[in-house]
């Protein structure tokens, strides 16, 4: 990585936001040269600064989406670990009990819901998906609450789409939740960070999320929301060494302990609290606000181009700064590799782990599309950079194709 051809454009946030803000790096660097130890495990100056940065953290993620309480605020290591925690945990729950259980989610969804759900299918839990509209992605919100059977117990679906960028209406789907008295797990994968969620306005009882996308720390972290009173429907998924009550052999059932079992990465964890810190400090309105102003120049600069498609709503209310995109002259892994070697612009080609998506979209055949994901340190040159290399990579495309 050293004769790199040009300035690296990096429009990969989807997948994990980079750059991050140095003291995120800074924090890491301080945990590893002068504290190293791991939190909760001892009584000594180093341990006990050590867990308390890394509840510091949790206090930062609880403030960030306005939380009842930090301590149900559970680390994991990423957002598809939290997503198997809220799934599978209440999964177990209602098995124990010899309850059936029902899950709704769309046909948008992300393999971390997908994959679990269909796992989960030989364990007796069943599904259903409601589906989406081809162009927009758009979950139907009658569609969706006539999928509510006797026994459906949640509703897990995602906020943001990774491929189509298509915003979902949450707020309407938490309230059916709340009325039905049924669970709602939002996976916020792409929506934390960006969009000002606040979990108590949008009766959300569960919200999974990675730490290393929106909230800008490293890869490694994430964590799941848990609304007090709803730890008691969550069956442990992993039991193990806490810290604490350690007499005792079996799982603590107070919180976070309950879900945290083994040594926590609290390098990871130190580090993103810096990145949730600045995200407080700049304002998450603002963050929005100006990743909206991007994500209008991406709407309009995009639609203007011949021979290109963009997936999901073109309306800016409807979505977040997720821009994939086909072309009639090359594939999506053939656009990516040009962006990236005449352009240095990186980007990411294919089914981006969520198959059903490209077949709402048409797109699964033809390999998918060209993500292009917006994160806090793009600026509106970025934007136009992008929006005129792909132009000039299109015409060029349909030249050489034709
Ligand atoms: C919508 C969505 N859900 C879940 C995930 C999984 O996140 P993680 O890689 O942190 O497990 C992603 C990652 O791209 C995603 O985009």
């Amino acid at each position: 990585m050293t004769d790199l051809p040009m300035p690296r454009l990096y429009f990969d946030n989807a997948a994990t936001s980079f750059p991050k803000p140095p003291a995120v790096q800074g924090a890491m660097v301080h945990y590893a040269t002068h504290l190293g130890a791991s939190p909760g495990r001892g009584a000594y100056a180093e341990t006990i600064e050590a867990g308390r940065r890394m509840n510091r953290c949790r206090d930062l993620i609880c403030r960030l989406i306005h939380g009842e309480s930090a301590d149900h605020v559970i680390f994991t290591l990423n957002c598809t670990d939290a997503l198997n925690l809220a799934l599978r945990g209440v999964a177990s729950h209602y098995r124990q009990m010899n309850r059936p259980i029902h899950v709704v989610t769309t046909e948008l969804e992300h393999n971390s819901i997908l994959r679990p759900l269909n796992a989960l299918k030989d364990e007796g839990v069943e599904h259903t998906r409601v589906p989406c509209d081809p162009v927009t992605g758009l979950v139907d919100i009658d569609d969706l609450r006539n999928a509510i059977q006797p026994h459906t117990r949640m509703v897990a679906m995602l906020h943001g789409s990774n491929v189509s960028g298509t915003l979902q209406p949450i707020r309407e789907v938490g309230s059916i939740t709340r009325e039905r008295e049924i669970l709602l797990l939002v996976d916020a994968a792409q929506t934390l960070g960006h969009y000002p969620t606040d979990v108590q306005d949008l009766n959300i009882d569960l919200l999974a999320f990675p730490g290393h996308k929106g909230l800008l720390g490293p890869l490694g972290t994430g964590g799941l929301y848990i609304r007090p009173g709803v730890d008691h429907q969550i069956h442990t998924i992993r039991e193990g060494g806490t810290g604490s009550v350690s007499e005792q052999d079996v799982q603590p059932d107070f919180m976070p302990d309950k879900f945290e079992s083994g040594s926590h990465n609290a390098l990871g964890i130190i580090g993103l609290a810096e990145g949730v810190q600045w995200i407080l400090d700049q304002g998450v309105e603002q963050l929005w606000q100006n990743e909206q102003t991007l994500s209008q120049m991406m709407l309009n600069g995009l639609l203007g181009i011949p021979g290109l498609r963009l997936l999901g709503p073109q309306a800016l209310e409807d979505r977040c700064g997720v821009f994939s995109i086909v072309t009639d002259g090359w594939s999506p892994a053939e656009l990516a590799g040009i962006l990236e070697e005449h352009y240095g612009i990186l980007s990411r080609p294919g089914l981006h782990c969520a198959p059903l998506a490209h077949q709402i979209f048409g797109t699964m055949k033809s390999g998918g599309a060209t993500r292009l994901s917006l994160g806090p340190f793009l600026h509106e040159d970025d934007a136009r950079h992008v929006i005129e290399a792909v132009h000039e990579v299109c015409k060029t495309g349909v030249e050489v194709n034709s």
